[in-house]
């Protein structure tokens, strides 16, 4: 088994705010392998973005503090790492698109001037500047955007969010990273749309033979778009497993719980759903942090915090039920 591209152990990050400290990350662990898809999913304000915003360094700090926890790339920590070397990270290593494709792009600069630049300063060859505008269309042209050269002179504001979102990931895939972490990319586009560019991104990160962290809240998109799935509740993943398993035989009661919330296309309305909703950072609950809206909670999950286990290959789960074996796997 070659080193995992990606690991991180144990990530604790806060916020420092003015009611007191959020504590978002408690002990985030997950690893990413050589050319594999990673899914992750979790509820809005779970701590997705945040976790892949300490991979790459750019929370902003204050008011984050990363209290503990080690994220190894390529088995080098990049909290150990300086300045210079995790600006090599983020350019060559990592690329991550975002869901808001109009606040990535810079209002004031061509398309073609942002996505020159990109490939100029992360480039592992050096290239003339033909090389580099040559290199741009190619990219503009393998997302599938009409007319590259017209969008290469054009402006953010003149191309569809569609489109934008195109050019996000035409700029991060035009240098060939080895992880690309796409953060919810459909999200703030039209249904329609959505279909094309997960098909696209699909498509691109096969030729590419590229490593992706996929972060969703639907596990219909999950379930189209990766090899192994995360499933992360308040600041903690609480239980990984390849696909198929994960949706054959879901282990913790909150991956459970979302699963029966999708509704049905056969009708029947939405499922029970999770009573309850997330905690609030600034007071989280003791032990495990689902402890609250569990219905096998016992003084145990109240106690103390689960630790991520493994069930069987890369099945594992952080639960104390599925420990006592009151949930079993199938
Ligand atoms: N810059 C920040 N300042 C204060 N709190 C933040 C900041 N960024 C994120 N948070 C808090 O961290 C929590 C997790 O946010 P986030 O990682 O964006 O969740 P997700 O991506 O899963 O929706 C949220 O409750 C949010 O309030
Ligand atoms: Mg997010």
């Amino acid at each position: 088994m070659p080193a995992p591209l990606l690991k991180i152990e144990d990530l604790h990050v806060e916020f420092k705010v003015y009611e007191g400290v959020l504590r978002v990350l408690n002990g985030v662990q997950l690893i990413v392998n050589p050319g594999e898809r990673v899914g992750l999913v979790g509820e809005a304000g779970c701590g997705k973005t945040t976790t892949m915003k300490c991979i790459l360094q750019i929370l902003p700090s204050p008011p984050s503090r990363t209290t503990e926890g080690r994220i190894f790339f390529n088995e080098r920590d990049i909290r150990q790492m300086k300045a210079h070397e995790i600006q090599d990270v983020r350019g060559k290593g990592i690329s991550m698109i975002f869901q808001d494709p109009t606040a990535a792009l810079n209002p004031v600069f061509s398309i073609g001037d942002q996505l020159t630049t990109v490939i100029r300063c992360n480039s592992r060859t050096t290239l003339s500047k033909k090389g580099i505008h040559q290199r741009a269309i190619t990219a503009l042209r393998e997302v599938q955007l009409p007319d590259p050269n017209r969008i290469f002179d054009g402006y953010p504001i003149q191309l569809s969010g569609g489109m934008r979102q195109r050019v996000c990931i035409a700029m991060a895939l035009a240098t060939e990273p080895e992880l690309l972490i796409a953060d919810e990319p459909t999200t703030s586009l039209d249904v329609t749309i959505q279909d094309q560019i997960l098909r696209l991104l699909n498509e691109l990160v096969d030729e590419h033979g590229t490593s992706v962290i996929f972060i969703t809240h639907s596990l219909g998109v999950v379930r189209e778009m990766a090899d192994r799935v995360y499933v992360m509740y308040a600041g903690c993943i609480v239980e990984g497993a390849e696909k198929s398993e994960l949706f054959s035989d879901p282990l913790h009661p909150y991956t459970r719980g979302l699963m029966s919330a999708v509704p049905k296309l056969t009708g029947g309305g939405i499922a029970e759903g999770i009573p309850g909703r997330i905690p609030d950072y600034l007071d989280p609950p003791s032990g495990c942090r689902f402890h609250p809206r569990c219905p096998y909670a016992t003084e145990e999950c109240k106690a103390e915090r689960p630790e991520l286990t493994r069930i069987r290959g890369s099945h594992e789960v952080a639960c104390f039920a599925v420990e006592r074996g009151e949930i079993n796997a199938q």
